[in-house]
């Protein structure tokens, strides 16, 4: 039997679960973004694409020409769709606003155009994340308060990873799907339905060089791991990190893990170092969605209240007694 289109799929959540057609044809956009860029990551050295922008973002990183093109990308094509009121981006300082020439819609898009960044240069898998929010009633021209609602919010979540294949992660609140893109085609097919993380896992990932900077709770739960069957676990456990939150988020979707990005004393005054809106937020979403579960240490990721559009939170997230423990270690 053929596989179902992204497109049939969303029909199908229109007719199942209600799904705003306005939300649906936006997702479209998005997946034709999805599909540049991924053109661009491919195309590597014969793109001319690699190597520095000679810029900095908001955040005082240096941008690399992939970071900036595919900002570019998700701008252009969704600042004439009338579906949205306004776009962030872990890649620019405020909001951008829909250009006065087109009609304007009643969502918000935020994203990280190109997660991973480091791994850009050396092949290896990167990834776009992205949310949705309702603009708040009677806003027309959303400023960045009216970005900052709680991750609960969220009425849809997804990633890209542009790995050996390109494949899209999808959550409106009904389970997480996975669509592969078809390269002959260019159509996103479904290919992983009601995603689900086992509870249990023997596998984490967290970059340990930080170890020396981490908080007790964070050193606990990890020493405790690597002490493995000899240690108060009993069991061994094995680490990965890509260095890529989507690649290591996507691995523990497809078998399980948990992902720690804790916060550490390296910049005391930061809770974290991944953004809440354009990372912690949607990930959590399709974490939960997928049965799992993601918090800061001390609370839901998806319940904590933003103070301001680039924000940072700690993260821990994927298999949910691992998650659950740690937390736990938090309150201990
Ligand atoms: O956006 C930040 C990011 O690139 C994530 O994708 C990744 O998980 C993390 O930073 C890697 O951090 P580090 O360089 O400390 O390993």
């Amino acid at each position: 039997m053929a596989r179902l289109s992204l497109t049939h799929h969303l029909i199908r959540c229109e007719r199942e679960h209600g799904l705003d057609p306005d939300l649906r044809l936006l997702l479209e956009v998005v997946a034709r973004a999805v599909k540049a860029i991924s053109h661009a990551v491919g195309k590597g050295a014969l793109g001319g694409v690699l190597g520095a922008a000679g810029s900095t973002n908001v955040q005082g990183e240096a941008q690399k020409k992939l970071d900036v093109l595919s900002n570019e990308i998700l701008v252009e094509a969704n600042s004439w769709g009338g579906y949205l009121a306004g776009m962030a981006s872990e890649e620019m300082d405020g909001p951008v606003g829909i250009p006065v020439a087109y009609p304007r819609g009643k969502y918000l898009l935020l994203y990280d155009p190109l997660d991973g960044s480091s791994n850009i240069d050396v092949n290896v898998s990167v990834g776009t994340i992205f949310s949705v929010l309702k603009c708040p009633p009677g806003v027309t021209e959303p400023d960045e308060r009216s970005f900052l609602q709680p991750g609960s919010q969220q009425v849809c979540a997804g990633y890209a990873v542009y790995g050996p294949q390109t494949l899209m992660m999808l959550t409106i609140g009904h389970g997480v799907f996975g669509f592969t893109l078809d390269r002959d085609t260019g159509s996103f097919l479904l290919t992983h339905e009601q995603v689900q993380i086992p509870a249990d896992t023997g596998e984490f990932a967290i970059n340990a060089s930080n170890m020396r900077h981490w908080e007790p709770p964070v050193k606990r739960y990890v020493n405790e791991l690597l002490a493995g069957r000899t240690g108060p676990r009993g069991r061994d456990f094995n680490m990965r990190w890509v260095a890529s939150m989507v690649a290591d988020v996507h691995r523990i979707m497809s078998r399980g893990g948990i992902f720690m990005y804790p916060r550490d004393a390296r910049d005391p005054g930061k809770p974290g170092r991944l953004r809440l809106l354009y990372e912690g937020n949607p990930m959590a979403f399709l974490v939960e969605q997928a049965g799992g579960a993601a918090t800061n240490g001390h609370q839901r990721i998806l319940e904590v209240l933003p103070g301001k559009l680039h924000e940072r939170v700690a993260v821990f997230l994927g298999s949910k007694n691992e998650v659950d423990l740690v937390t736990s270690y938090h309150r201990a």
